[in-house]
This record gives structure tokens, sequence and C-alpha cells, in this order.
């Protein structure tokens, strides 16, 4: 497609309801449509970790492709590696729509979608009918009405372990009532314990990570830092929507429940990832979420403290090119700084991030 029917495209889109045009966009990725276009394969780029080795080190965020539908035809945009989910054990319709709230002029979504997902048994299917290639995170969550929420993380784990490179342990989504209590210290003690054991006993060990919220205060951090830093998980994400409505205010979708995400979460979600980073022992590697639109803001998560990175808002705004754009401007970066690799900047601005205002 050209540069000019793209932007056509895309503004037909805009016109349509949020979940309406991601629906759209999903069908368009599963019909092979999709102009695919070519991501440097430079070597530079590439990032081991946990014992995974990605190609680079940008990802597709969960959220987008809840039931792992398209897997391929995201890797094949250029996103170094993708998570499907969140996935839970049952299929469970989520929150009455509408739900997807776009925040035009601030890059910004809002959305309480509310794991609306088809359940393990469908995302299971899908993956079992692919060829096993690139790296493939599964995201799993626990169902709204579940009595035994830990159950559900545990069923998350015995039953993907064949298929997925790695898991994350979603407990951060602000649109499951109740769920973020599971980052309190002793309940996240317990889940961990449990969602180890259960990896333990499979006959795979993909490396499990953690996905925190950014709505945290400075001793939440250390609470659950400490806790973490007792654990054998294999990295942290940071991070998931916010509640904050910093910044957009004035927006006439503002006052939409839900978490927020896109560029008005960066800064918020770059300073938390900067503290995790002081407050955590070195061996756990971090994953930065939260406004990631370009190449800017991707850098400034390396050296905020992340390893690796993961959008998902931006893409709505900037399309389908943008895993090619960022990794072009990464490799111009790393051309520029004479940077040999994503891990030599890893972290050099943690104390600087640290130190800010969530909110400036
Ligand atoms: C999300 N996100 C999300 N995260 C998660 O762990 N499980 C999920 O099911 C979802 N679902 C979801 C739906 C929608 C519509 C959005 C916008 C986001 C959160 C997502 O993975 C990511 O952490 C945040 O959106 C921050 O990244 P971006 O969007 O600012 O790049």
């Amino acid at each position: 497609m050209s540069a000019l029917a793209d932007r056509l495209a895309r503004r037909a889109l805009f016109l349509l309801d949020a979940e309406t045009a991601h629906s759209l966009s999903i069908r368009a990725m599963k019909s092979g449509l999709m102009p695919f276009p070519a991501v440097p394969a430079d070597p530079r780029l590439g990032v081991d970790l946990a014992g995974l080795h990605l190609p680079n080190p940008l990802g597709m965020a969960a959220g987008y492709d809840k039931n792992g539908e398209v897997i391929d035809p995201l890797l094949a945009l250029g996103f170094g590696f993708t998570e499907a989910g969140s996935v839970t054990p049952l299929p469970q319709p989520g929150n009455p729509k509408p739900r997807i709230f776009r925040l035009e002029r601030h890059n910004g979504v809002i959305n309480r979608l509310g794991f609306n997902n088809e359940g393990h048994k469908a995302c299971l299917a899908r993956l079992r009918a692919r060829k096993p290639q690139g790296i493939v995170g599964i995201n799993i969550g626990a169902n709204k009405d579940s009595a035994d929420r830990s159950g559900d993380y545990v069923l998350g784990i015995e039953r993907f372990y064949p298929y997925a490179s790695y898991f994350t342990v979603n407990i951060s989504s602000p649109n499951t009532p109740g769920l973020r209590n599971l980052q309190a210290g002793a309940a996240l003690e317990r889940l961990l314990g449990e969602v180890f054991e259960a990896r333990e006993t499979a006959r795979r060990q993909p490396p499990v990570f953690l996905k925190l919220a950014p709505d945290l205060d400075k001793a939440a951090v250390q609470e659950i830092a400490k806790v973490i830093n007792r654990t054998e998980l294999d990295g942290v994400m940071i991070s998931n929507t916010t509640l904050s409505r910093h910044g957009v205010e004035h927006h006439r979708h503002a006052g939409e429940a839900g978490g927020l995400s896109g560029q008005p979460l960066f800064t918020r979600s770059t300073v938390m990832l900067a503290r995790f980073r002081e407050a955590l022992d070195d061996r756990f590697p971090l994953i930065g979420i939260g406004g990631v639109c370009d190449g800017k803001t991707a850098w400034a998560k390396f050296e905020a403290g992340a390893s690796l990175v993961q959008l998902y808002s931006c893409m709505v705004y900037e399309g389908p090119q943008i895993a090619r754009d960022i990794c072009r401007d990464l490799v111009a970066r790393m051309d520029r700084e004479a940077v040999s690799s994503i891990g030599e900047i890893t972290g050099r601005k943690t104390a600087e991030w640290a130190a800010r205002d969530l909110e400036n």
C-alpha cells in the first residue's frame, strides 16, 4: 500500500468506533492482504534474555491479540516478539460496549474491556494449529467470577507451557475488580509460589514475567520489590494502563472509567520502570511498556532500565509499519552514538528517571 493509501485507510478507520476499527485491523491482518514491511535485520538489535533470543527488542503488548489470532502477522510486521492474551480459563464477554475510547491529539486510549476473550480452549487450538516460530508470550489472567483466582493462573501455566516462549502473569489490569490486590505483599508471594510450583511440574519451564501497574507509591514499589527479590521470576514488565488522567483532564473522554495508555502514560510508566530498576536485584531484567511511540521513546525506556520494550496504543495512531520505523530509528541511533547493543544503554539514566515526578 502506498503511503497515501495507508493514510486514507487509517483516516477511514478513525471514523469508526475504536472497537470496530480494532476488529477490522485484526481481520485485515488475518487476510494476509496487509503489506509486510522490510525490517532491518541488524544483529545489534538482538537481545538475549531469560534464555530467549529476540531478533529485536520491540514487542507487541498484550491486549491487541487477546485470542492468539494474529501471532504470525504481528511477527511479520517486524515485532521481535508478540504476546497473546490476556487469556482466562473460561471465555468471558467483558464489560458492556462502548469500552474503548481514543483520545486523539493525545495519542492516548482509555479501555475498560474487562478481559473479554474466547478462553483457554480457543487460544490453545490456534497455537496448536500453527508452526512454532518466533518468540510468543502468553499473558495469563483470571476470570472475573472465579472463586479461585490463583487457580486460574495455575491453569494457564498447565495448559500453555508447550506453546509459550514465556508467560506473563498479569495482575495489573484495572478493569477486573480486585485484581490489583494480588500485587500486595502476602497475596503476591502466595500467587507466585503457586505459579512456580505449576511450572516446576510441567515438562517445559518457560520463563515467567510479572506485569505490574503504574499506580504505585514509593512504599508499594519497595514492598513489591522485596517480594520479587525473593522469587525466581525471570523478569518484570512495567507497566499496564493507569487510572490517572494527568495530562488529558480536559479531553471529552477523560471521565470514562478504565485504564489510560499511549503517550499520556509515557512519563509515569518510565519513572515507575526506573524506580523498580533501583529497587530490584540486577538479576531481574525489565520490560518497559507505556507510551512507546517512536525510536526516541523506546530509547528512553532502555536508558531508564528496560532490556526490552512493548507497545500497543501508538500502533493505533502510527499504523502497522510502526515496528519497522522504530527498529530503523534504533539502528540510526546506534550508529550515531556508536552503540553496539541495547544492553549498553540499558539503565544508563535510571537514577535520573527514578528521581522524576510521576506527573511531569
Ligand atoms: C491493554 N493492555 C492489556 N494488558 C494486559 O496485560 N492484558 C490485556 O488483556 C490488555 N488489554 C488491553 C486492551 C487495550 C485496548 C489496551 C489499550 C491495552 C495493556 C497493554 O498491554 C499495555 O500494558 C498498555 O496499553 C501500555 O502500553 P501502550 O498501549 O501505552 O503502548
